[in-house]
């Protein structure tokens, strides 16, 4: 394929509905920034977008469980994870929202063209609906029990489980996320992508990477995993798949479409197109075109993500994409898979994760320790397959490679430079003769090192461009090895004693290699980089040097120059104790113990609102089972002046003859209300905790009733 113009990468937007923890950062974010950088460094023109994904079940179901509003929700998360993405080193161009007005329009309009390019089908279809909560329950509202594997938290687009992809109607009993009830069926009518009418092209282009007669990207490139999702897909049979909701959180239909009263995008269909909106906003903010980005064949488009969002990017966005007829697709899609932690899955749920901004703040004292983490995640990174993250495994990768290998070689160098030439790089005669760095007892020369380093550079490269970053990460060491080996084979501290000539010229190439160091650094530990470009006394750019350094070792110019004055050593890292292992350790198992989540505070409410309750003190003088109402007990309240009759649901927890006598607060002045034929006539407070267990909330046993609380 020919050399891109120019390229548009994106990482999936994260859902503000929480905080990253490094399985995102690993999986979507850190490849992402390796490959920009990259790209900065060598002069490409390059656009990073990423957002907050701010619609959908995820947000919905937060906000309820913290009994906020959405929009409280999105705020919080999206100002964390965007100032933990600033905090790690992540450098989006642009970091925008798909609540904004840009977002909402363009999401519409795209909707507008499919609509009117006749591409959707409108189909009045049967869906569960929650009686209880009153609204329809698609995707992550309803939960069941999953008819592939049997999994019983499977949701209704997904079973997290086996991976399938489900529609609510096939699980299992199925609950309402809501409420917890069993819901009904009900019609409704939608708008459907029939993504089954598109396999004719989309095949090919999975395949074989044309499109339209013409080659577009090559398949061999993508990873096989990628792949092998896509063609399970393919081969599935794809249906059509609705592009509306039943919600009220979300992008409204356009609302001059007919029926689209009540109707909002399906949050996959509005998401992605989060990408343009996002790319509008930095082009509008730099005075730039964005349109070249999304619309012409020279730009490379790349969606880095995690495999969870493999179909959403491998087949929906690029349906909608070709069917409004103006957009590229993408030329990859680089997934990765999961990161494990201690040997564990991670879980949001089960608070066992390590919480990105939690490590930032732990450790902001020691600013080496983001480009530790960025370091080990590297290492670890999950390309190809579900990776592990361990303490024990960070510690011995900043022990063994930062310090022992990297570190310290960086150190030597500094610290016999400034001993043996006050500093300044020694000014060599190339034809010396040298010991190798590869191999013990060979002979080598200035002009064969400096050629090594120039291997390894290339390599470094040729791997990011594979999406290969571990390895890529990998030739980086290896180059620190050159350096280390170079040293211990050449032994300047004894050699300088009979061959001072020699000696410089060790140094000298030495000093080359730091210098390299500096700049391959750049994509994958930025403030090493910088540090170790600060140690040498040479400035550092925004975007990195790559490519003058690469146009140097073409040239075989010197990449440091002689009688450039170095700084004075200072350490770039340090080692980490077990017993600082440990107490990580023990933090991530504390942190299970502790987890509650506490329901979120209601919104103010005045004096004079709460003096419109009637709050009265009562006992239960009978109780008894409700016919065909598992949860419910027909309760008689003596409030004093009155009893009164109370359908209450705590069946579930308390026997009806266990309560007889027991001392509550009721609500007395709530609106009667016909609940199963009966007529309530209050509603007794109670007390609710994390586990869902009820307890009365009652005055003293000999305290009288018919008074009133306040
Ligand atoms: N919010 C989704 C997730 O976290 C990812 C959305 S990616 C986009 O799984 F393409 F839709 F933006
Ligand atoms: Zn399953």
């Amino acid at each position: 394929m020919k050399k891109p113009k120019r390229y548009l990468v994106t990482s999936a937007l994260p859902y503000a509905n929480g905080p990253l923890h490094i399985g995102h950062l690993a999986g979507a974010y850190l490849p992402a920034d390796i490959y920009v950088r990259y790209l900065r460094a060598m002069g490409e023109d390059v656009v990073f977008i990423c957002g907050s994904d701010e619609h959908g079940a995820a947000i919905t179901i937060r906000a309820k469980q913290d009994g906020v509003a959405p929009q409280d929700i999105v705020d919080r998360y999206n100002a964390l994870i965007k100032d933990t993405f600033e905090k790690v080193g992540v450098s989006f161009d642009i970091y925008h929202r798909t609540s904004s007005k840009l977002h909402h329009e363009t999401a519409q309009d795209f909707f507008r063209v499919l609509n009117k390019n006749g591409e959707f089908i409108k189909q009045v279809s049967e869906q569960y609906y929650d009686e209880s909560a009153q609204q329809f329950l698609a995707d992550r509202y309803i939960t069941g029990t999953c008819p592939k594997c049997n999994h019983e938290e499977a949701y209704g687009d997904q079973c997290e489980n086996c991976g399938s992809t489900l529609s609510p109607t096939e699980l299992i009993q199925p609950k309402s996320k809501m409420s917890g009830e069993t819901p009904v069926l009900k019609e409704t009518t939608h708008w459907y992508l029939p993504l089954d009418k598109y396999e004719e092209w989309l095949r090919p282009w999975i395949e074989q990477g044309i499109l339209k007669g013409e080659t577009h990207h090559n398949p061999n490139e993508w990873k096989p995993h990628v792949l092998g999702q896509c063609k399970s897909w393919l081969d599935g049979g794809l249906q059509a798949r609705a592009m509306t909701r039943d919600l009220t959180w979300g992008v409204d239909v356009p609302q001059e479409i007919e029926g689209a009263e009540g109707k909002k995008l399906y949050v996959w269909l509005d998401a992605p197109i989060g990408y343009i909106s996002a790319t509008k906003q930095w082009a509008a903010d730099h005075g730039k075109d964005w349109k070249p980005y999304w619309q012409d064949k020279d730009t490379k488009l790349l969606h880095f993500i995690g495999k969870d969002n493999i179909v959403f990017h491998c087949v929906i966005f690029p349906v909608i994409l070709n069917a409004h007829g103006d957009y590229i697709l993408p030329d990859n899609v680089p997934a990765n898979q999961f990161l494990n932690l201690e040997g564990r899955k991670i879980s949001t749920s089960k608070n066992w994760a390590i919480w990105v901004h939690e490590f930032v703040e732990d450790f902001k004292e020691q600013p080496e320790f983001i480009d530790i983490l960025r370091y080990y995640m590297i290492k670890v990174m999950p390309e190809t397959r579900d990776s592990e993250f361990t303490w024990k495994g960070f510690q011995e990768a900043n022990n063994t490679e930062l310090v022992n290998n990297l570190a310290n070689f960086i150190n030597r160098v500094v610290v016999l430079t400034n001993k043996y030439y006050d500093g300044k790089i020694p000014t060599i005669d190339k034809s010396l003769e040298i010991n190798c760095s590869s191999e013990e007892g060979k002979k080598s020369s200035f002009n064969a090192e400096f050629n090594a380093i120039k291997i390894h550079v290339e390599r470094v490269g040729a791997y990011i461009e594979k999406y290969d970053f571990r390895n890529a990460l990998k030739e980086v060491m290896a180059l620190s090895e050159l350096g280390n080996k170079l040293l211990q084979f050449n032994a300047p501290w004894s050699l300088i004693k009979t061959d001072e000539e020699a000696t410089k010229v060790v140094m000298n190439i030495a000093a080359q290699v730091v210098t390299t160091l500096g700049v391959i650094l750049f994509p994958f530990l930025p403030d090493t980089s910088k540090r170790i470009c600060n140690l040498l006394n040479l400035p550092t750019s925004k975007n990195g040097n790559l490519k003058l350094l690469l146009e140097k070792l073409e040239n075989n110019q010197s990449i440091i120059e002689n009688n450039h004055q170095i700084n004075k050593p200072t350490h770039l890292f340090t080692k980490l104790s077990d017993q600082w292992v440990e107490e990580q350790i023990q933090k991530l198992e504390d942190s299970q113990e502790k987890e509650i989540s506490y329901v979120g505070l209601k919104k103010e409410t005045t004096f004079d609102d709460f003096q419109e309750m009637d709050l009265r003190t009562g006992t239960i003088v009978t109780a008894e089972k409700m016919k065909k109402a598992k949860k419910l007990l027909q309760l008689t309240v003596d409030v004093g002046f009155e009893q009164r009759t109370v359908v209450s649901g705590i069946a579930e927890f308390f026997k009806p003859e266990e309560i007889i006598g027991q001392k509550v607060l009721l609500l007395a002045n709530l609106a009667p209300r016909k609940i199963r034929g009966v007529e309530s006539q209050g509603m007794i407070l109670m007390a609710e905790n994390e586990k869902g267990e009820l307890a009365f909330v009652s005055p003293p046993n000999d305290f009288g009733n018919g008074f009133v609380v306040r």
